[in-house]
């Protein structure tokens, strides 16, 4: 069975981005892999968090993943605080990575911003971190949105200079496992930015947690062009608002593109966009309402942390030391 690895920041609420890009997909590969879950929070303090906003947060994210449907009983689900090997790793792939290659992060760029010479140091070697989170464990799979791409790129690099440099098979290749019609959701006020929960606009996004209504307006507020529907997917090729509603749209009927035009092609944004809050409220909602139930026991998700911190140290511990030896500690 190949072994997967994934990571969500505890940075605020997962969103409509997260879930079809990422938390979706996660949740359907655990019948076929050996599946090991991060809450990421060495990554999430690469851009300020209060403590205690960022305690409650990573709770909150430990609800939603088990409420989408993560199973910590067959695999394993923890807090990347609580496993030491991650930050080990990661310093000795700062010292194996160019700063060339991080140079070249487009995401780096977006976070930061105009601001860079005040971005911290870890926003800058943040992939260094992802790949040492990947390969502590060997793990060849990895499930993504489209915006990690790169990074699992340089984690690669990585992996093949440290072989190169010390003369040993050492990390394995890994492949990113890109899916679906929504591997990229984009922003619902401009449709050249992805969706994420860093950013300041809660109009910008759906969060797993909206409730109906909120869903209904987001939806009803976001950003079209004057055209109705195209009856082809051609025609979504310059209309990245309209592109992302359709993505949207066809990811959550388990479908494509193609076929939700084939049922709206032709008509206004006013039907489709009631449809597609609908559907929205449908898959979410129940989502909303069992991380409601888990968060009312705190106790037992701290016990799922630890379990899973105990498994996923036995797997990552030995990794890392042995790459200790090999770098000659
Ligand atoms: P965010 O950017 O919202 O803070 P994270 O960096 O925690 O999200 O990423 C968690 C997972 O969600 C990653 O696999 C990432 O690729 C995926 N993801 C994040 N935003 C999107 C998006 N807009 N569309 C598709 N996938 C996304
Ligand atoms: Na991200």
């Amino acid at each position: 069975m190949q072994r997967v690895f994934s990571g969500i920041q505890p940075s605020g609420i997962p969103t409509l981005g997260n879930y079809l890009g990422a938390l979706r997909n996660w949740v359907k590969l655990q019948d076929d892999h050996e599946c090991i879950w991060c809450v990421v929070d060495l990554h999430a303090i690469t851009v300020w968090q209060e403590p205690e906003a960022l305690r409650r947060q990573s709770l909150e994210m430990t609800a939603v993943l088990l409420a989408c449907g993560v199973d910590p009983k067959r695999h394993i689900l923890f807090l990347q605080s609580a496993v030491r090997a991650h930050a080990q790793l990661a310093w000795m792939f700062n010292c194996v990575a160019r700063l060339g290659w991080l140079n070249r992060m487009t995401q780096f760029k977006d976070k930061a911003g105009k601001d860079r010479e005040n971005a911290s140091s870890g926003l800058y070697v943040y992939p260094n971190l992802m790949a040492a989170d990947i390969h502590a464990y060997h793990a060849t799979r990895v499930p993504v949105g489209d915006d990690q791409r790169q990074h699992l790129e340089l984690a690669n690099d990585i992996a093949q200079k440290f072989n190169h440099d010390y003369g040993v098979e050492f990390f394995p290749a890994i492949e990113p496992l890109i899916m679906g019609p929504a591997a990229r959701v984009m922003s619902l006020r401009d449709g050249t930015k992805k969706m994420s929960k860093s950013d300041p606009s809660d109009q910008s996004r759906i969060n797993l947690n909206d409730d109906s209504d909120t869903i209904a307006l987001k939806v009803r507020r976001a950003k079209t062009d004057p055209l109705p529907l195209p009856a082809d997917v051609s025609e979504l090729a310059d209309r990245p608002e309209a592109r992302n509603l359709v993505g949207i749209f066809a990811a959550l009927a388990e479908t494509d593109h193609a076929a939700v035009l084939k049922d709206y092609g032709g008509q206004g944004f006013g039907t489709f966009k009631t449809a597609l809050a609908d559907l929205l409220v449908e898959r979410l909602s129940p989502i909303a309402a069992e991380t409601r139930r888990l968060l009312d026991d705190e106790a037992a998700l701290l016990q799922v942390l630890a379990s899973g911190a105990e498994r996923a140290e036995a797997i990552a511990n030995p990794i890392v030391r042995e790459a200790e030896r090999l770098v000659g500690f």
